[in-house]
């Protein structure tokens, strides 16, 4: 494919959306000129109450990283996302819900949602959930979940969730690390026309040694499923919540207090707790919501992420709540129970703005025209993506059939880091090129280094780098601020590291073309190499393991797993099986091995480390590009598990 295919920004299109090219240079320009002045401005997109003095008060500097944006402004995120709204669009439906099955939905207004959120806020501080207290969140995708964590913001409790698709063993660790005092999970989620044991899973996660920092667990009925109660430390959400007054005073948060934390894979060790504040962190998400959707009264918007990711925190619920839309919330999957169910949403609800991710639109594509037979599509207006590189095929196929080639698609750059997106067209400025990010957004600086650090310029390839501070990025890592100055800002100094590798073309246009790190990225769901490998080797029969990332025709990247037997081990089809189902356990279904290779022995180094770029060119069939073999410690290794690569 082509990337001189370049589709532009129409006259009409220009005509209707927010920002035209020249706002966009302007404003941009501005925003890199006089960030204060800028943020300043766009500080007030957002009910403060107690206005800012202070803007930016950021350093990068070793050993002395802090960032602090309106650091001495106080607002309340529930107040933004809800009480300014009920004046003007009270009965307006803020989430549209719509379940599993397609016979099931709700429309809940912001009246409603005031109402629920106020009760339940007070459930929790009847419970004695206190400001800065940390409660962990596991729950399906039903509007209980947005209404959980926007009753966190109300009463200053941290909410930190974890991914309903997650181990017990998970769950327990995400705990522990939290301290997390309160869990709220409801019996069952259904997806796929499948029951999803949460509750049995958090039953579980309590077991293990070192969460007894939790003292009740809430549970929403949702499917009325048969489930375990402990009396002493189970509570029915319904119980405890249908009392209360429907009335509850937003806390008056300082910007820079802790909203969420949320855990994110790294290259290295346990996931990391993710800090992001109440002040830039709101700012971010709603300013980017608006404009890279180009965000107008009567939009119907839906993001199919699940609230357990970045993407269902910030383009979920808080960008568009705060924006006063109106958001869907799906509790299933895309293809279920029909190819088309998700452009069958689309037209039942007349949605505008549809915000999905590449292995979704892969998935679908394969599928041909089924996967939309039977419907119109007709109200779509803007078409977005994230999560993972879409490629130009997957593209130009999301462009021509979801969107009937008359919707743009945002393509955009971000990470859990980053709060908000950073790297995006907008609808009515940006000519669009498939499979690139295009430019950033305000505020935002990208730059691209090599390898030593040295800032290059022009149409090149290097790692992908920030040189400032915008107000979504993340504060800290929960309890851990030196693994957040050693992860993001040691490798190269005074600049924030992604992680990314990136192209830069002669437009100035980004194109992201991967990890640069341990990271793999499963159907953009993010996975560490050294989580999967310590998952293997905690498996009585398994000495070894080493997993690389190998190219996936639906998920971008498949686990490949080369693993080593203890020895008077030996391999069968049983143990392959078993040990899939185990990582399964451990992690999740998403971390399960699409290939395990059971290799003798791996490549080392002479002094003990694994060659991993050996492993990945033998996973992906490049064994005759190898590189620099020299340092290999016995080299016939390598022979061997090129045989048995060709073999499996
Ligand atoms: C990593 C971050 C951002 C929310 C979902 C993922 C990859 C993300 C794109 C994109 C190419 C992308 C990057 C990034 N990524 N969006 N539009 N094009 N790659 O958040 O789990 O924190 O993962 O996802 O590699 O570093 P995450």
């Amino acid at each position: 494919m082509s990337e001189n295919h370049v589709y532009p920004v129409s006259a009409e299109l220009a005509e209707k959306s927010l920002l035209t090219n020249e706002q966009y240079l302007a404003d941009y320009a501005a925003s890199i000129n006089d960030p204060e002045a800028f943020w300043g401005e766009k500080g007030k997109i957002l009910d403060w109450i107690k206005p800012y003095t202070k803007v930016k008060n950021c350093s990068y500097d070793p050993g002395h990283i802090s960032i602090n944006w309106f650091e001495d402004g106080e607002l309340n995120v529930s107040a933004n996302c809800i009480d300014r709204h009920l004046a003007s669009k009270g009965d307006q439906v803020a989430i549209l819900w719509e379940g599993d099955s397609p016979d099931q939905d709700q429309s809940i207004t912001y009246n409603e949602l005031h109402k629920r959120v106020c009760q339940f806020s007070n459930a929790l501080k009847a419970q004695d959930v206190q400001k800065g207290d940390v409660v962990c969140l596991y729950m399906p995708m039903t509007p209980e979940a947005a209404v959980a964590m926007l009753a966190c913001t109300r009463i200053g409790a941290v909410h930190s969730i974890v991914f309903g698709g997650f181990s017990p063993e998970a769950i327990a660790g995400r705990i522990i690390d939290s301290k997390s005092k309160i869990v709220i999970t409801a019996d069952e989620g259904r997806r796929g026309g499948r029951p999803v044991p949460l509750k049995a899973n958090v039953d579980e996660a309590l077991e293990k040694e070192g969460t007894d920092c939790v003292e009740k667990v809430i549970v929403f009925k949702n499917t009325g499923g048969d489930v375990a109660w402990h009396e002493q430390r189970d509570l029915d959400w319904e119980t405890i919540t249908a009392p209360q007054s429907e009335q509850c005073e937003p806390t008056a948060m300082n910007a820079e207090d802790p909203l969420f934390i949320l855990y994110t894979s790294g290259s290295t060790g346990t996931p990391k707790g993710v800090l992001h504040t109440t002040g830039g962190y709101l700012v971010y998400a709603t300013m980017t919501f608006k404009y890279v959707f180009d965000y107008q009264e009567g939009d119907i918007y839906w993001c199919t992420a699940d609230v357990g990711w970045i993407t269902g925190h910030s383009y979920l619920v808080y960008g568009p709540l705060a924006n006063g839309a109106t958001t869907l919330l799906f509790e299933g999957v895309p293809t279920y129970p029909t190819t088309a169910r998700m452009s069958e949403v689309v037209d039942k609800h007349n949605v505008t703005l549809l915000y999905t991710a590449p292995t979704a639109i892969r998935a679908l594509m394969a599928k041909g025209d089924d996967a939309i037979k039977g419907t119109s599509r007709e109200s779509l207006r803007i078409l977005g993506s994230v999560g993972e590189p879409i490629n130009p095929e997957a593209w130009e196929w999301y462009y021509d059939k979801i969107g009937n080639k008359s919707c743009p698609i945002v393509d955009t750059w971000w990470q859990t880091e980053t709060g908000g997106i950073l790297i995006t067209p907008l609808p009515g400025a940006t000519d669009l090129k498939p499979g690139s990010a295009t430019r950033p957004f305000f505020g935002v600086q990208p730059a691209l280094v090599d390898n030593e650090g040295v800032i290059l310029e022009g149409a090149i390839e290097g790692n992908l780098v920030m040189l400032d501070s915008w107000p979504g990025q993340m504060r800290t890592l929960f309890n851990n601020h030196d693994r957040f100055e050693q992860t993001y800002f040691s490798t190269f100094k005074g600049m924030y590291t992604t992680g990314d590798g990136a192209r830069r073309d002669e437009d100035g246009y980004y194109w992201i073309t991967g990890r640069v790190d341990d990271v793999l990225n499963v159907s953009g769901h993010r996975m560490g190499t050294a989580e999967i490998e310590s998952a293997l080797v905690s498996h009585p029969k398994i000495a070894e393991a080493a997993v690389v990332g190998v190219p996936h025709e639906i998920k971008g990247q498949g686990i490949y797993a080369y693993v080593t037997l203890n020895s008077g081990e030996f391999s069968s089809p049983e143990l392959y099986a078993e040990v899939k189902q185990w990582v399964r356990k451990e992690i999740g279904p998403i971390a399960t091995p699409d290939i395990l290779h059971w290799a003798e022995g791996l490549p080392k180094t002479r002094s003990g480390k694994i060659m991993r770029r050996i492993l990945r060119k033998i996973a992906t069939g490049e064994s005759d590009q190898l590189g620099d073999t020299s340092t290999l410690a016995d080299p016939s290794v390598v022979d061997q598990l090129i045989k048995e690569n060709a073999e499996l």
